[in-house]
C-alpha cells in the first residue's frame, strides 16, 4: 500500500515537473501526424508540448485525450491506426471534409470508439463484412459522400448502441441489412445503388433516407416488392384471386354478383377495422397502449367485427363445406377445444364485445356470449405461411394441449387476410397489467410467494413448449408479460405461443418479441425464447416496465443493463422491487433469481443459460 502511494506521489511530482514535456500519448499523436501529407493545419502539434494544451482539433477531458476533430483541414496521406491505438481515451474521430483516399483504414482496431465520422473524403473499395463486429460501443457511423462500394457490411446490423448511420452518396450495392438497434435515430442510405426490400426494422424512417436507389422497394419508396423479395407483399395479389374462386361453389350466373357482395362486405369490414384501430390506438405494437386499454376499458360496447357470411342463414351446410373444402374463406368457426362448449360466428356476432387493445399480432376483443361464456377474440393479420389445411392442422394441435401453464385456444376462423383466434377470457388479466397497471391495487397484491409462483409457472410453461414444439426455431416466440395471463389463483397461463412458423419472416421479425434478443439479426433460435424468459424474470423482480418491450426504446427501464451493473457492483438488493422486499427472509432467494434472470439475458447467446438448467435452478429455490 505504501509503495503504491509513493509511486502515485512520484507520478504526481513527475507530471508537475515535466509539464512542458510531452507524454506518450502526445508522442503517439505526433507519430500519427507524421504519416499525413498536407498537414499544414496541424502546425500547432509540436514536439515537447502537450496535446491537451491547445493542439488544433484535439479534444480533451480532464487532461485525457478523448477526441480528434480534424474536419475541413485538407488532410490526406496515410492514417496511422497503430499510433492512435496508444491513445487510450480516444472515443470520437472526425475526419469530415478532408482528402483521404483508399480502403477504409482499420478503425475497428479502436474498439472503444463511439463515433467515426468520415463524411466527404475519397475513401473507396469494399468494407469487410465483419468490420464493425468489434466496435460495440459505436453510436455514430458517418461514411457518407465517399466512394465506398460493395455490400453494406452486415456487422452494422449487430451494433446495439448505434444511433446515427449515414451512408448516403456512395456506391453501396446489394440489400440493406436488417439493422434494428433500438436507439437508432437517424439513417441515410440515399444516393447509392442498393436493391431489394427495405427491412421492416427500418420502417420508421421516411422516404428521404432511401431516396435515389433505383433497385429498392418498399412503402417508403412507393414501389411494391416483387414476390420473391418480400413474401409479405404476396398476400395482396393472391387475395384478389380468391374472390372469384368462391363463385365456383355457387351458381355460375350469380358469380359476379356474389363476388361484388363479397367485396362490399369486405370493404365495410376494412373500414370498420380501420376505424376501430384508429379509435383504440394511434400507434400499434406498443405494450404501453395495451396497458392503457386494459386499464381503462374505455372503449365500451362495440359490435363484434367478425366477418359476415352465409353462416347465419345456412349454417349447417356451409360449415361442413368450410371444413372439407380448403379454398376461399371458411364460413364459420372451427372449434378445436370444446372444454367451453361449441359456438359459432353467429354467437360471437350477437355477443356484446369490448376492445381490449392492440397487440403486436393484431387487435383483441372480449366477447360475452349469450350462454355466459366470455372469450377473447384475437384478430391476427395475415399469417399465411401455411396453407389452409396446414393452418387447420396446427390449430387442432394447439387445441389438444393440456398443461397448467398454457392457455389452450378454443376455436379459430380462417380467412386469407386475417385469422381469428378465440380463447377463454381470463378475468384477472395479464401479468403486464397486474405489475404495471393500477399500481397500489394490483401491484401490492403480487407479494413475493405469488411472484415466485408466476416465475416458476412461466418457466414450466416455456419448458413444456420447448419439448412440445421442439422442431420450431421459436417454440414460443412472443413471450412477454402481456402474453402471460393469470388465473384466479395466480397460476400463469402462456398465450400467443408457437405462431412463428405461421408467419412470413418480415411479419415475424416485426411482431414477435423474441426478435428483440440481441443476436436475432443473425437468426433466431431457442436462445431467443430464453432471453424473453429472462426479461420477464427481471421485470417481476424489479417491478419495472422493461424498455425492451417498446419498439422505439423510449420509456421503461433497460432492465438487462440495470441488473447487470447492479450485479457487477454487488448491490442487487437495491434494485429489487421495494414492494416485495418486505419479506426479508426471501432476499437471498430473490438475489439468486436475479442472477438466473441475468444469465438468461446474456447478450451473447452462447453465454446464455440452457433452459433446462434455468428451470432446474428456479426449482431449487422452491421452499
Ligand atoms: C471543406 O474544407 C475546405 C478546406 O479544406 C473548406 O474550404 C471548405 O469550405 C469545406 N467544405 C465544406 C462544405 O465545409
Amino acid at each position: 500500500m505504501a509503495a503504491v502511494r509513493t509511486l502515485f506521489v512520484s507520478l504526481l511530482l513527475l507530471s508537475f515537473t515535466t509539464s512542458s514535456l510531452s507524454g506518450p500519448e502526445d508522442d503517439a499523436l505526433l507519430k500519427f501526424k507524421e504519416s499525413l501529407t498536407n498537414a499544414g493545419a496541424l502546425d500547432s502539434w509540436e514536439p515537447n508540448s502537450q496535446a491537451c494544451n491547445g493542439w488544433a482539433g484535439v479534444v480533451c477531458f480532464n487532461g485525457i485525450i478523448t477526441g480528434l476533430h480534424l474536419s475541413d483541414m485538407g488532410l490526406s496521406g496515410k492514417i496511422d491506426i497503430s499510433a492512435l491505438e496508444s491513445v487510450r481515451g480516444l472515443r470520437t474521430i472526425s475526419f469530415v471534409n478532408n482528402s483521404f483516399s483508399g480502403q477504409i483504414p482499420e478503425f475497428n482496431q479502436l474498439g472503444a470508439l463511439k463515433s467515426l465520422l468520415l463524411t466527404r473524403n475519397q475513401f473507396s473499395g469494399e468494407i469487410p463484412i465483419d468490420f464493425f463486429l468489434r466496435m460495440q460501443s459505436i453510436k455514430k457511423v458517418w461514411l457518407s459522400e465517399n466512394k465506398f462500394s460493395g455490400n453494406i457490411p452486415a456487422s452494422l446490423a449487430q451494433l446495439l448502441n448505434l444511433m446515427e448511420l449515414h451512408l448516403e452518396g456512395n456506391q453501396f450495392s446489394g440489400q440493406i441489412p436488417s439493422i434494428k438497434a433500438d436507439k437508432l435515430v437517424s439513417v441515410d442510405f440515399s444516393r447509392n445503388k442498393l436493391t431489394g426490400p427495405i427491412p421492416a426494422s427500418l420502417s420508421k424512417f421516411g422516404a428521404n433516407s432511401f431516396a435515389e436507389n433505383d433497385g429498392l422497394c418498399g412503402k417508403q419508396v412507393g414501389k411494391e416488392c416483387s414476390n420473391v423479395e418480400n413474401p409479405m407483399a404476396v398476400a395482396i395479389p393472391q387475395e384478389a384471386q380468391t374472390a372469384p374462386s368462391q363463385s365456383s361453389s355457387g351458381s355460375k350466373g350469380g358469380s359476379s354478383v356474389f363476388g361484388t357482395i363479397v367485396w362490399i362486405v369486405g370493404g365495410i369490414l376494412v373500414v370498420g377495422i380501420v376505424l376501430i384501430v384508429l379509435f383504440s390506438s394511434r400507434r400499434r405494437d406498443d405494450d404501453f397502449r395495451v396497458l392503457e386499454k386494459e386499464k381503462m376499458h374505455e372503449a365500451g360496447q362495440v359490435n363484434m367485427p367478425v366477418p359476415k357470411s352465409e353462416s347465419s342463414t345456412k349454417k349447417g351446410s356451409v360449415s361442413k363445406k368450410g371444413s372439407q373444402n380448403g379454398k376461399g374463406s371458411t364460413a364459420d368457426l372451427v372449434i378445436v377445444n370444446d372444454q367451453r362448449g361449441t359456438f359459432g360466428l353467429a354467437d360471437l356476432m350477437k355477443a356484446s364485445a369490448e376492445v381490449l387493445g392492440n397487440g403486436s399480432l393484431g387487435s383483441a376483443y372480449k366477447a360475452v356470449m349469450a350462454n355466459g361464456v366470455s372469450v377473447v377474440v384475437k384478430r391476427m393479420r395475415e399469417m399465411n405461411a401455411f396453407t389452409k389445411e396446414g393452418f387447420d392442422a396446427e390449430m387442432r394441435r394447439f387445441g389438444k394441449i393440456r398443461h397448467p401453464n398454457i392457455l389452450t385456444p378454443l376455436a379459430y376462423h380462417y380467412r386469407r387476410e386475417e385469422k381469428l383466434l378465440v380463447s377463454e377470457y381470463i378475468p384477472k388479466g395479464s401479468l403486464l397489467y397486474l405489475l404495471h397497471g393500477d399500481r397500489g391495487i394490483c401491484h401490492a397484491e403480487l407479494n413475493w410467494p405469488i411472484r415466485f409462483k408466476i416465475i416458476l409457472g412461466v418457466a414450466h410453461g416455456l419448458g413444456f413448449l420447448h419439448s412440445e414444439f421442439s422442431s420450431h426455431d421459436l417454440p414460443h416466440g412472443n413471450l412477454k408479460s402481456s402474453n402471460v395471463l393469470l388465473s384466479d389463483n395466480y397460476e400463469p397461463l402462456l398465450s400467443d405461443y408457437a405462431l412463428h412458423p405461421l408467419m412470413s419472416s418480415p411479419q415475424a421479425a416485426q411482431a414477435m418479441f423474441a426478435y428483440r434478443a440481441p443476436e436475432s439479426s443473425q437468426g433466431v433460435s431457442l436462445k431467443c425464447d430464453i432471453y424473453c424468459l429472462g426479461i420477464i424474470i427481471l421485470e417481476i423482480l424489479t417491478g419495472k416496465f422493461p424498455s425492451q418491450y417498446i419498439s422505439n426504446g423510449k420509456g421503461g427501464t433497460d432492465v438487462v443493463q440495470w441488473v447487470q451493473s447492479a450485479i457487477s457492483e454487488q448491490r442487487e438488493e437495491e434494485i429489487i422491487d421495494p414492494a416485495i422486499m418486505t419479506s426479508r427472509d426471501s432476499v437471498s432467494q430473490m438475489v439468486r433469481l436475479l442472477h438466473i434472470g441475468a444469465s438468461c439475458t446474456e447478450s451473447n447467446a452462447e453465454d446464455r443459460v440452457d433452459l433446462r438448467e434455468a428451470i432446474r435452478s428456479i426449482e431449487e429455490l422452491q421452499v
